[in-house]
């Protein structure tokens, strides 16, 4: 897949902020202990920008497709072979995205006047498309994301739980978000972890 433009905006913060921001890529090869203070520092920085969730344009797709390339190319090849990151990288269903939005099931964070970061949605029983800017990531935009998806879900459908296939990486997100897996069998290859949440019945 081609880098479209506004991808480049994903990957350079805007100037105001980089002038304040720590050279974060940087936490990758850091230790651990030091991993742990920039996601500290990263929470810091999150609590004084004002990013702000909004429901999904069509408008938007474009920027939502290069984010997750982004996110997923970033990611993926930690615990997925190259041909398994091919895979889900060219997994993406069009047609379903664009059927999200039209149906108002994905949502975007974005700063005010900035570019769009980070991504998440439902569609039928799953939570979809969960995506953060690799340099976003450990600041709390998917946890809030995830939650903004989860109560428009919950609003609209009723429904007594939520399921989401994981990347093997994100399984401890997940889990940190309330869910577990929906079965015990053995995950096998690249499989995903087949997760679900259970909501409780009053909010
Ligand atoms: C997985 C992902 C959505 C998480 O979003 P995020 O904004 O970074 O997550 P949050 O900051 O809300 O994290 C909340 C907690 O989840 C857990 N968590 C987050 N990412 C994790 C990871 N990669 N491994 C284990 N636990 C993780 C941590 O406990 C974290 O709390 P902490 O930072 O205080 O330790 C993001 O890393 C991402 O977009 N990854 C690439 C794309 C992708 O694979 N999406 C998932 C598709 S199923």
């Amino acid at each position: 897949m081609a880098y479209p433009p506004n991808l480049v905006s994903l990957e350079s913060p805007p100037k105001a902020t980089a002038s304040v921001t720590p050279d974060l890529p940087l936490c990758a090869r850091l230790r651990a202990r030091d991993r742990a203070f920039c996601a500290g520092v990263r929470r810091s920085i999150a609590k004084v920008r004002s990013d702000v969730i909004r429901v999904a344009e069509a408008s938007d797709i474009e920027v939502v497709e290069a984010l997750r390339y982004a996110a997923l190319s970033a990611s993926a090849p930690s615990v997925y072979s190259p041909r398994e990151v091919i895979e889900l990288l060219d997994g993406l269903d069009l047609d379903e995205l664009r059927a999200m939005v039209t149906d108002r099931q994905l949502f975007v964070v974005a700063e005010t006047d900035g570019p769009i970061v980070g991504t998440a949605g439902w569609r039928g029983k799953h939570l979809r498309h969960v995506y953060i800017a690799p340099d976003s990531q450990r600041a709390g935009l998917g946890t809030r994301l995830v939650a903004r998806a989860e109560s428009d879900f919950r609003d609209r459908t009723s429904a007594a739980e939520i399921h989401v296939a994981s990347v093997i990486y994100a399984r401890g997100f997940y889990e940190k978000l309330g869910y577990e897996l929906a079965s015990a069998r053995e995950r096998t290859g690249s499989e995903p972890f087949w997760m679900k949440k259970r909501f409780d019945v009053a909010r």
